[in-house]
């Protein structure tokens, strides 16, 4: 009776083990996608050059060097690629459910995301900025001029986290969109922004009231890479192969080019 009883608990040990292991793996992103023939790209579209909104021939399109990049490894996967357009503190969430199967949206790769994605080599890199109204520029040089002043960030970014680490005394206001934070800083409810340069440079180079200014934020982290979600060795390395190759033939600086080109802002 008793051996009975260790065996029948065994077993039913066994099965809730198998359960158990099989609930976890997560399913393999490269076979999924190549059976069903597409693979989703999670973005926030709110960053120009890298990834926008256009309207083109009266349609609302997404571009920009991330989604040309994200063409290209679509188009080495010999897949489709659809887009899912959300704020950027939604997409590794996104990601970690399976609702996307990669996010490019210019996300710098660093320790804390690390834990929770796996990244891609960096195909980009840029520097910080701090933009400010054209008309504080000679007020606002330094971390110290913000003091007491009110400081906008996009919500999940690493520039919040630069910003809260580096302005303590300034009040920090996180927004989902970048182009909310624009108005903002324009309507002087906020009165510096703290965001990537290539971003910074296209909108100073469309509105003179908006400029860069002296301010310099210390940075460990720069560059963009691709996030996958964690146990997709494959997948990884197969994106890889497609930076490498556009890397090396200078594709993306034309990608970059031309989607300078086509920013709007
Ligand atoms: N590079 C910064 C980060 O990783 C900001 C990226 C924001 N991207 C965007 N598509 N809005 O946090």
């Amino acid at each position: 009776m008793k051996k009975l009883f260790v065996r029948l608990a065994a077993a039913v040990l066994a099965v809730s083990m198998a359960i158990g292991v099989t609930g976890c793996s997560k399913t393999d992103v490269l076979d999924k996608v190549k059976k069903d023939g597409k693979i989703v790209v999670g973005t926030s579209a709110d960053y120009a050059p890298y990834e926008f909104h256009k309207l083109i021939d009266g349609k609302d399109e997404i571009i920009g060097f991330d989604i040309a990049i994200a063409n290209e490894i679509a188009k080495d996967l010999g897949v489709k690629l659809e887009i899912s357009d959300m704020k950027f503190d939604g997409l590794l969430p996104a990601l970690q459910t399976g609702n996307i199967d990669f996010v490019i949206a210019g996300m710098t790769p660093d320790a804390e995301r690390s834990k929770m994605v796996d990244f891609t080599k960096i195909y980009y890199t840029a520097a910080q900025g701090v933009m400010v109204r054209t008309e504080d520029k000679d007020k606002i040089k330094s971390i110290d001029d913000l003091n007491g002043k009110k400081v906008g960030v996009q919500k999940g970014a690493i520039q919040e986290k630069i910003a809260k680490e580096q302005m303590k005394s300034s009040t920090i206001i996180s927004l989902g969109k970048i182009p909310d934070l624009i108005m903002e800083l324009k309507n002087k409810k906020v009165d510096a922004l703290v965001v990537e340069l290539p971003v910074a440079n296209g909108y100073v180079a469309k509105h003179p009231d908006l400029t860069i200014s002296d301010v310099k934020v210390k940075e460990d982290t720069g560059g963009s890479a691709i996030a996958i979600a964690k146990g997709n060795p494959e997948l990884v390395e197969a994106m890889n192969k497609t930076l490498d190759r556009l890397i090396n033939d200078k594709q993306i600086d034309k990608f970059v080019a031309e989607a300078n080109e086509a920013v709007e802002n």
